[in-house]
């Protein structure tokens, strides 16, 4: 069986389970080989938000990535990556990308997704998001790049984190083509005898 590459890449901003538990998700699916990478704020931002370790994290992937590493297979196009998902995104790394300055291996994997017309996944984490942050997210969306925020729905009657977590995780999974059985779906409102949450 030919594997899905997918590339996963973890920044600096809040959020650090969202890459968490995406990383986790796609360890289960055995027709999908994880490549890695962790900037030095993600792997901060582990230490402050969760009780995992940047090793632990790191484990869940197939193949990991040093961040500096230029040299690295991911860096150029002519390597062949399926999909490039950075979760969580910072601010400062989407507008590195949005200007083309591939200055660490997370940005130049993002600009040789774009410049090979690959699919590109960014969930944004910032609030309130200033028109100049709007303008990098508009910038890159134009250029192919979809922007998947974490932006809890409640229409499926959220208990917990893990339930957040999960539908972002569904919501990636169904942008990357996966199959998977993660989240509640609508399926229409529950008080119609006909239509149920799945
Ligand atoms: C605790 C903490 C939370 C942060 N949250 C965010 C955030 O939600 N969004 C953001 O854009 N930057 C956030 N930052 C700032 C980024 O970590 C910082 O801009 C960093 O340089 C990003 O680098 P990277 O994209 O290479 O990981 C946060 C920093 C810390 C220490």
């Amino acid at each position: 069986m030919t594997k899905k590459r997918v590339l996963v890449a973890m920044t600096g901003a809040s959020g650090s389970l969202y890459g968490v538990r995406l990383l986790q998700a796609l360890q289960l699916l055995p027709e999908v080989e994880v490549h890695g990478i962790l900037s030095k704020w993600a792997k901060e931002n582990l230490r402050l938000e969760t009780t995992l370790s940047a090793a632990e994290v790191g484990a869940l992937c197939d193949v990991l990535y040093d961040e500096n590493d230029q040299s690295a297979a991911v860096a150029s196009g002519s390597y062949p990556i399926d999909a490039t998902v950075i979760v969580p995104a910072s601010m400062k790394t989407c507008a590195a990308i949005a200007c083309g300055f591939a200055d660490n291996l997370i940005t130049r994997a993002a600009d040789v997704a774009l410049k090979e017309q690959r699919p590109l996944l960014l969930v944004p984490r910032e609030t309130p998001l200033s028109t100049l942050h709007l303008e990098n997210l508009t910038k890159l969306s134009r250029l192919g790049a979809r922007i998947l925020p974490p932006m809890p729905a409640f229409y499926n009657q959220p208990r917990s984190i893990e339930d957040l977590l999960e539908h972002q995780t569904m919501k990636l999974l169904d942008a990357l083509q996966l199959t998977h059985d993660l989240g509640r779906r609508w399926s229409g409102a529950p008080d119609t005898a006909k239509n149920h949450m799945l």
